[in-house]
């Protein structure tokens, strides 16, 4: 399968970078393409709920910029996984952008599968980005591959035990 994955981290070499490099790994093994936008360094505006795409636009965002790279991406994918840290209880900023601009067309046409991949400081803090996820995967008709949570400290999440975790979820899909 074609899966890209959206990391909604703002930090370079942060532990959604390392998790989501497990991840791959473990879905290369197992033959899937894997492309990685990491949106959260990309320069993606948020909705101007403006409208265009639903009437001049058809389909097109008035908006010009890195996010037509993750329409770009997105072409022919199979699965898009939703990868992001956890900043206050939530998506990532990086990554609700990216989220609502999908807007303009709705929903990554073809895409039918989706997972997601969190990385936080804490445990238990998943209950509103679960049931945002859900409920998008719902309206777009799709399938949930899963969802991994990751938590700790820098040095736990890139230990190896948290590695194995995401190469697993990875060979999973
Ligand atoms: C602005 C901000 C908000 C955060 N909010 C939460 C939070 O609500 N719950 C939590 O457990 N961790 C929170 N964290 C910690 C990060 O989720 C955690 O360090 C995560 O592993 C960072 O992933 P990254 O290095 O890929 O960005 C927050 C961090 C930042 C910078």
């Amino acid at each position: 399968m074609k899966i890209v994955v959206l990391n909604g981290s703002p930090r370079p070499n942060g532990n959604t970078v390392h998790l989501v490099k497990a991840f791959v790994e473990g879905a290369e093994e197992k033959g899937h393409e894997v492309t990685v936008l990491r949106v959260g360094g990309m320069k993606i505006a948020p909705c101007l709920a403006c409208e265009y795409c639903h009437t001049k636009g058809n389909g097109t965002c008035v908006v010009r910029d890195d996010m037509d790279k993750v329409w770009e991406a997105l072409e022919g994918a199979e699965v898009v996984v939703f990868a992001s840290s956890v900043h206050y209880w939530g998506f990532t900023g990086q990554m609700q952008s990216t989220i609502a601009r999908f807007y303009s067309k709705n929903q990554p046409e073809g895409v039918k599968k989706y997972a997601l991949l969190l990385s936080s400081g804490s445990p238990g803090v998943y209950e509103g980005i679960e049931a945002q996820y859900r409920e998008i995967v719902g309206y777009f008709g799709a399938k949930s591959l899963g969802i991994l949570e990751i938590n700790g400290d820098d040095a736990d999440q890139r230990a190896e035990a948290s590695l194995a975790k995401a190469r697993a979820f990875g060979a999973s899909l």
